[in-house]
């Protein structure tokens, strides 16, 4: 036997009876990047937990690194050893040589030069990365990767195990006022389970609210040196990747305002060029509005319940889709058929990003819906004639999927030489007609929606986000009667 193999069992040995155990989270992943870094001869150890849209890798435990390291910035899961999200083991022999590496100044200033990173496992899903670190260039074997990537499953382990534990009593949260904005599905540990002051908490469940992404104090900003040593440092409260803002939120006690006030000052004299903006509670409103999201002085949208999709997703989503499109029709000049008013925001935003020549025309509709069924006129008619042209429908929503099957139907009958449907929503477990739909944005539940174009009763189209509409909505001023509307 290679005698890196029975050092390797005996660490996995420990590592599993350390997952095993009951603990907190914190502690006992700590524990198992400590064995891990020992067992591996490296430098450090790290285990990161995905935020959950998948998007930013968030420390959550590590072993021999430096906290300002670990706090050098947000790390992008699609920047930082990519391979690691499509579930692959990647080695890096040279940090300052590899353009997977997001922070290759931090890693040499905190004697890096090799990493080795893992994905961490929930099923087939990426749930997390974990990996090790060396001060001198190392050629990683296979041992090690194996090693490595068994740690990574015992972690996973010990993170469903910790969930109940990470979990505060409510009476507890309602005491401190601090609670856990982390989501339920999500693993507790990849959102801060304490914030160092209620308003935190309660920025962030707004943030939760409008689902604009934010990662808790992902960045350490030295400010002030004695010669060689960083006296003091600044870790502003939050950092929103949409917007690339950093917040620091303010309390009411003077004293820490000041002193905050300093350190803002400090930041911006030795990096103009981050972004940074100090706020009261009574800002967030504004800050909010400022972006678009949610009306000012209004912390929420009246008669929202939730936002379902922001409109940071809205618009990664349209990319994603309009470079398929893009792909699909290249060379084939097409027409895009939207059906109005409900499609204005999304087809606006699509066709934008379209890359390949297109043309656009409108249909508009009108329901009636009664006892004898549910019918459907064209209020609007094409412009255009598609006969032999290749046609892409562009509807907003589809529900039970009869105003598409009958407008498939009507502009099928006008020969074009091909007709596909693009929608942003489908609500699939409401189908009744079901029309092939060859590009789809995002499937929703049996709710209704408003925002980004759709309606109720005339009231919502204006908001930039998804949301799913409340018990109490605005009403219209007679947009609709009772049985007859439009789109
Ligand atoms: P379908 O004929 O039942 O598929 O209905 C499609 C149309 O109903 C959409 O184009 C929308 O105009 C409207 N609709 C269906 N569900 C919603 C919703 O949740 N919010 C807003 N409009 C909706």
């Amino acid at each position: 036997m290679d005698p890196s193999d029975s050092n390797y069992c005996l660490a996995l040995k420990d590592i599993l009876a350390t997952a095993a155990a009951a603990g907190g989270a914190k502690r006992t992943l700590s524990a198992i990047a400590r064995r891990a870094a020992r067992a591996l001869k490296a430098c450090g150890c790290a285990i990161f937990v995905l935020d959950q849209h998948g998007e930013f890798l968030i420390p959550t435990a590590s072993f021999g690194l430096s906290e300002i390291y670990l706090k050098k910035g947000s790390l992008r899961a699609r920047m930082s050893l990519p391979g690691v999200l499509e579930r692959r083991t990647v080695a890096i022999q040279d940090v300052s040589k590899d353009p997977r590496i997001e922070y290759p100044e931090a890693a040499h200033a905190e004697g890096i030069v090799s990493i080795l990173g893992v994905p961490i496992m929930d099923g087939d899903r990426v749930i997390g990365e974990m990996r090790a670190y060396t001060g001198e260039r190392r050629r990683f074997t296979a041992q090690d990767k194996d090693f490595l990537t068994a740690s990574a499953s015992a972690t996973a382990f010990a993170m469903q195990r910790a969930r109940p534990f990470e979990k505060r009593a409510p009476q507890d949260q309602a005491e401190s006022g601090v609670s856990s904005p982390s989501d339920e599905t999500n693993l507790a540990v990849s959102r801060p389970t304490t914030f160092a002051h209620p308003s935190e908490a309660e920025f962030a469940a707004l943030l939760d609210f409008y689902r604009i992404e934010w990662l808790y104090e992902p960045r350490t900003f030295p400010i002030k040196w004695d010669g060689d040593r960083v006296v003091q440092m600044f870790a502003p409260d939050f950092y929103l990747p949409e917007l690339d803002t950093y917040i620091e939120i303010t309390t009411l006690k003077q004293n820490l305002i000041t002193d905050k006030h300093r350190k803002v000052r400090r930041l911006k004299e030795l990096h103009p060029e981050v972004k940074i903006r100090l706020i009261n509670k009574g800002d967030y409103a504004k800050l909010l509005a400022k972006y678009g999201y949610g009306p000012l002085a209004e912390s929420k949208v009246q008669g929202i319940s939730r936002v379902l999709f922001s409109h940071a997703q809205l618009q990664r989503r349209v990319g994603t889709m309009a470079r398929r499109i893009s792909q699909d029709y290249a060379g084939r000049e097409f027409l895009l058929v939207g059906v109005l008013k409900g499609v204005l925001c999304f087809l606006s935003d699509l066709m934008q990003r379209i890359s390949v020549p297109l043309a656009v025309d409108f249909m508009a509709v009108s329901y009636w819906s009664g006892d004898a069924g549910h019918a459907v006129t064209i209020t609007k008619d094409l412009d255009t004639d598609i006969a032999d042209r290749h046609v892409l429908m562009v509807e907003d929503i589809v529900d039970t999927g009869m105003t598409l099957n009958y407008l498939a139907d009507y502009l099928r009958a006008k020969k074009p030489a091909s007709l596909e449907v693009c929608a942003l929503l489908d609500k699939r477990v409401r189908r009744l007609v079901d029309v092939p739909l060859r590009y789809v944005g995002f499937e929703i539940p049996d709710e209704f929606v408003v925002g980004y174009g759709l309606d109720y009763q005339g009231q919502y189209r204006n908001l930039p986000f998804v949301g799913v509409l409340g018990p109490q909505p605005l009403s219209g001023g007679g947009a609709s009667s009772q049985n007859k509307s439009s789109k």
